[in-house]
């Protein structure tokens, strides 16, 4: 099966109302954010896509997928779900060569020319990240922004999950606007948890939580689009004095002034 659209139908926040987002739907191509205060109920909301909840777990949700209810070799057969969940607090148990890592995962997926995935996987890696990630490296010598991007890219190309799900990306020191911009290439549901205003007004819609319970559902406007293509010159900036500071250069006011000039509103 296919999958074009997930569904999520809504049940009850944490103090058991009802939630006013009732029902709402992804389709492929989607990008979709999820926002809301520390401990409103975010990561609950995925994990309850990943798991296809089915009113049963704590929120009462529901999950289907192309209107229908999730099929049974999605939910217990580990190859065949649809899901990639990218979590809040990622770390590799092994300590293989991420090359031979990648190897293994792209063999297993059957994948046919796995030499090019592989290439592939680790230059959109690569361009997620700072600071490059070398091939004979072992996992856990990742930092949090490589693993980050390296199960990012893995999810996306060799993973090949029609559905990825993102728990705040943007504090692994991850370019987040171009991570973006290179996800819409590819043709798939992505959804992010985040507090980053960016990613929420890239997204297609963004979801606010309050309470544990769906409160809204905001479609991001011309007027929010606009916005945010002003917004990604001021986290260019904001990442450059970022990498200046990185790098053990001054913050001079010459410099700062001079990242205001270029910026083009
Ligand atoms: N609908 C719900 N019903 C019952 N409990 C809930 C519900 N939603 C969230 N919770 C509980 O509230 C707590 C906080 O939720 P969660 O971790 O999802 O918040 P969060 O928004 O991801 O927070 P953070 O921004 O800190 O990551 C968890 O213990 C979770 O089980
Ligand atoms: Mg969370």
């Amino acid at each position: 099966m296919n999958v074009e659209k997930i569904t999520v139908s809504g049940g009850y926040g944490k103090d058991g109302s009802e939630e006013k987002v009732k029902e709402f739907s992804m389709s492929v191509g989607d990008i979709v954010s999820i926002v809301g205060p520390t401990g409103c109920g975010k990561t609950t909301l995925i994990n309850d896509i990943e798991l296809f909840a089915n009113r049963n777990t704590p929120s009462g949700r529901r999950i289907s997928i192309n209107d229908e209810p999730v099929p049974e070799d999605f939910i217990f057969d580990p190859a065949d779900h649809p899901i990639a969940l990218i979590s809040q607090h990622t770390n590799f148990l092994s300590d293989l060569p991420v090359e031979e890592f990648l190897t293994i995962h792209a063999t297993v997926r059957g994948a046919r020319d796995a030499e090019s995935i592989i290439t592939e996987t680790l230059s959109f890696a690569n361009e997620l990240t700072g600071e490059a990630i070398l091939k004979d490296i072992a996992m856990t010598e990742l930092s949090g922004g490589q693993t980050r991007s390296l199960l990012i890219a893995d999810a996306v190309v060799i993973g090949n999950s029609p559905i990825i799900l993102l728990d705040e990306i943007e504090n692994a020191g991850i370019h987040r606007t171009k991570a973006l911009e290179l996800l819409k290439k590819y043709k798939k549901i992505f959804v992010f948890v985040t507090h980053d205003p960016c990613i929420a007004l890239m997204s297609d819609f963004r979801i606010v939580m309050k309470n544990g319970a769906m409160q809204h559902l905001i479609p991001t406007c011309q007027e929010e689009k606009n916005v945010v293509g002003k917004m990604k010159q001021i986290d260019d900036m904001m990442l450059n004095f970022r990498q200046v500071i990185r790098s053990g250069d001054e913050l001079t006011e010459s410099v700062f002034n001079d990242s205001f000039n270029v910026l083009t509103f």
